[in-house]
């Protein structure tokens, strides 16, 4: 596929801006914008609930969209539960999961987002349980299979990680780590948000238990995102919000909920924009994970080569070989918000600084105070673009830094 041609999709890229903060959120490509103003526009009546007949095609439509949506990650459709945002699937996860008697402990890793650090930090802090934080041994921020499992012992009732790391784009070994867990019979969750726009994503593959990931971070709308309950866990989770479509009866003292994934979706879900989502993922599988990856790789590679060299830069994280198409470094002497603010306003590039929303990471893994600056790169993006970037990165180095 020539994805040059496809760059005429997303409006942003004709206004002559350089995106590369596509890790925070990608564009969205006009034939899902327009996908999602037509259901706006013709699919407007709130699907499971009233019988009339635009009401039933809306449901219709609803069910398609979760059918798209488990076929995209390899899960049957009750197991799809829609959500606003990696944040809330995670949060419904953590606030919802019944772990048992208080005590033993909690394993993430320092590389995660507060998305995925802080429910378990309250869970522990609340439930009276240990939280284990696995630092990486490498000095490029891998997290090894063996880093992890140090941190697990019998003690252990879940395991939260990241598949791909925001600040540093370092994958983790997934299936690895789950059958760690597994063997210590722990629950495994996954949060997806930076692996989806990436790579395919398969639940039974990769083993997991739950999974959260965002409809935004791969070319989808704001306010749609998918929880993936295995369905084995269905009822060892508690639904954190219960009222109107979560239930079958309700009587004077007591109520029976729906069947999942109904009982985790109360209250009018958004529903046009998780129809909207299913558009983005047909979008993105029509690309093809192949030719992303590649793209990807190609992207990565070239600013390693053309920035890596430059005297006065530090980059962190692993090779490119052992990452998605992220870059993050800083520049000797200058703040990271300083950087971000030259390259956008000499360049029109922009790119994230400061702590994305991972202090644990950007503080103590790579003891940076006030963060990094974060390249990011999706399919749309030219190697020309690229290469702009490294000629202002390489005269902000010349003119600013002593
Ligand atoms: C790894 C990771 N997890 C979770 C999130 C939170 O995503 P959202 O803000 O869509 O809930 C992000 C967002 O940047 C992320 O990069």
């Amino acid at each position: 596929m020539d994805l040059e041609s496809i760059r005429k999709d997303f409006h942003a890229l004709s206004e002559g801006l350089i995106y590369l903060d596509n890790a925070a959120t990608t564009l969205t490509p006009k034939p899902v914008i327009d996908a999602l103003t037509s259901y706006y526009a013709y699919y407007r009546a709130n699907p499971l609930r009233s019988i009339h007949l635009a009401a039933r095609k809306a449901e219709d439509k609803l069910n398609e969209a979760r059918h798209t949506c488990a076929n995209f990650i390899n899960a049957s459709e009750k197991e799809i539960v829609f959500t606003r945002n990696t944040t809330e699937g995670l949060n419904m996860v953590a606030n919802g999961l019944n772990l048992g008697e208080y005590g033993g402990n909690i394993v993430v890793t320092a590389l995660e987002h507060h998305s995925n650090l802080l429910p378990w930090m309250r869970k522990c802090y609340k439930e009276g349980r240990e939280l284990r934080i696995v630092f990486p041994k490498r000095s490029d921020g891998v997290i090894t299979v063996d880093d992890v499992a140090e941190k697990i012992d019998e003690e252990t009732l879940l395991v939260a990680f990241t598949h791909v790391s925001n600040v540093l784009g370092t994958i983790l070994p997934v299936e690895d780590i789950v059958k760690v867990a597994h063997e210590h019979n722990t629950y495994t969750v996954l949060d997806a948000a930076q692996s989806v726009p990436h790579m395919k994503l398969d639940v039974k593959r990769l083993g997991v238990d739950f999974l959260a990931l965002s409809g935004h971070k791969i070319c989808g709308p704001t306010g749609s995102g998918i929880l993936y309950i295995r369905d084995t866990c269905f009822d060892k989770v508690e639904p954190v919000f219960v009222g109107g479509g979560s239930i079958v009866d309700v009587e004077t003292t007591h109520f029976t909920y729906a069947e999942p994934p109904s009982k985790f979706e109360a209250g009018t879900i958004a529903y046009c924009e998780a129809m909207a989502l299913a558009d983005a993922l047909k979008y993105v599988s029509q690309i093809g994970f192949d030719n992303i990856l590649s793209h990807d790789k190609k992207l990565i590679r070239l600013a390693h080569e053309l920035i890596g060299d430059i005297k006065g830069l530090e980059i962190y994280g692993p090779s490119p070989n052992d990452k998605t198409s992220l870059l993050a470094f800083n520049i000797n002497g200058l703040d990271p918000s300083e950087v971000a603010m030259i390259l956008d306003s000499t360049s029109g590039i922009e790119v994230r600084s400061g702590h994305l929303c991972a202090q644990v990471c950007t503080k103590r893994v790579l003891g940076q105070p006030n963060g990094i600056v974060r390249v990011s790169s999706y399919f749309y993006n030219t190697e020309g673009e690229i290469t702009k970037l490294a000629d202002t990165i390489k005269h902000i180095v010349d003119t600013m830094v002593l």
